[in-house]
């Protein structure tokens, strides 16, 4: 393992002013999406979706330092024949991928589910290498209920992350760390707090046991929020404070950026969370984006599976890109998208 060359990729990655785009729906998640803009999700149709925004200049160009892809997307080829992962190396941003294979639900644990895919992952890390892949993804998903989330989910999903980090780097890809705590409950803010501390000290704790180089990792988590069907919801300033100091407290200086997850907030709460973040520095790590929905929910609204929608839905995507970059400095401003609008 390189760790010098591992780290620059890292700091690529959370580049000032760049984030990166999760464009790596599952062929079920993608199906989802495109049902709710009417749109058959076909090969072709998610060639033609995903070219879309990846052919999208100034987006990529400025403000995209890299895109996480699904297995179907990093072995196709455009329209013209060009492989998708050049025109991603192309616009200046790295290619990565996806290489957990979902979650199976984990026995003796009701409602809590444990993310597969550790089989063959090292055979498969050098294929997507070879291909381009310069770093990877895999998604652990912790739920909050009744009950739940057991010590046992958080210890099983947090032992994978770190055995997949692990292979990544003896592979020389940068492997993103994300522990998902889901914000679907009706969970007050405070117990998203408890609940991602106790993900992330755990974690941490698994990839130090598994010699991990901190160094050489990315960390996508959630922010600490409000559930969604909580009747108090956080303002953005309680939002932005609560994160900062519990990624303070949990993640050590050592790794190069944190780059969030969206996880169902709007566009507009996601941009205007990390922004608030950036403004509370000067803080250990960059903090920037990774967003899949709050980058994509308007250009896919835009471009609705039509030809001539391609434009309206490079600069949807653009416009998005732009503010999340700005929120990524600390420099986004809420009149941005009123004007924008
Ligand atoms: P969202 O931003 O839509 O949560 O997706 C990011 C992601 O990659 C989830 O694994």
């Amino acid at each position: 393992m390189n760790l010098t060359e591992l780290n620059k990729v890292a700091q690529a990655m959370v580049t000032p002013g760049k984030g990166i785009l999760a464009a790596d729906e599952s062929s079920g998640t993608i199906k989802k999406r495109f049902d709710a803009i009417g749109v058959e999700s076909t090969e072709d149709n998610r060639r033609d979706y995903r070219e879309m925004l990846f052919r999208s200049k100034d987006a990529m160009s400025q403000h995209i330092s890299g895109v996480i892809l699904y297995d179907e997307t990093i072995w196709q080829n455009a329209k013209d024949g060009t492989p998708l992962v050049k025109l991603i190396e192309a616009s200046g941003a790295i290619p990565g991928i996806k290489v957990d294979e979902g979650t199976q639900a984990l026995p003796m644990c009701p409602g809590e589910l444990v993310t597969v895919g550790l089989d063959k992952l090292a055979e498969r890390l050098k294929k997507y290498y070879e291909r381009g892949a310069r770093f990877a993804k895999w998604r652990a998903v912790i739920d909050i209920g009744s009950g739940i989330p057991s010590m046992t989910a958080i210890s099983v999903n947090a032992h994978a992350l770190a055995r997949y980090a692990a292979l990544c780097q003896a592979t020389q890809i940068v492997p993103i760390v994300e522990p998902e705590v889901l914000m679907d409950g009706d969970h007050d803010i405070d117990r998203c707090y408890d609940v991602t501390q106790r993900v992330l000290n755990k974690t941490f704790q698994e990839l130090r046991v598994q010699r991990v180089a901190l160094e050489g990792m990315v960390l996508k988590p959630n922010m600490a929020v409000s559930g969604k069907k909580c009747p108090k919801q956080a303002p953005v300033a309680e939002v932005a404070e609560k994160t900062v100091r519990l990624l303070k407290a949990c993640v050590p200086a050592a790794v190069p950026g944190i780059a969030f997850l969206s996880g169902g907030q709007s566009d507009e709460e996601a941009t205007a969370h990390l922004d608030a973040m950036n403004r509370l520095g000067p803080l250990p790590w960059r903090l920037t984006f990774s967003y899949g929905r709050a980058l994509q929910a308007a250009p896919q609204k835009a471009w609705s599976g039509k030809a001539e929608n391609v434009a309206a839905g490079q600069s949807a995507f653009a416009h998005r890109a732009r503010m999340n970059a700005l929120a990524s400095r600390g420099e986004w401003d809420s009149g941005l998208e009123k004007k924008a609008a």
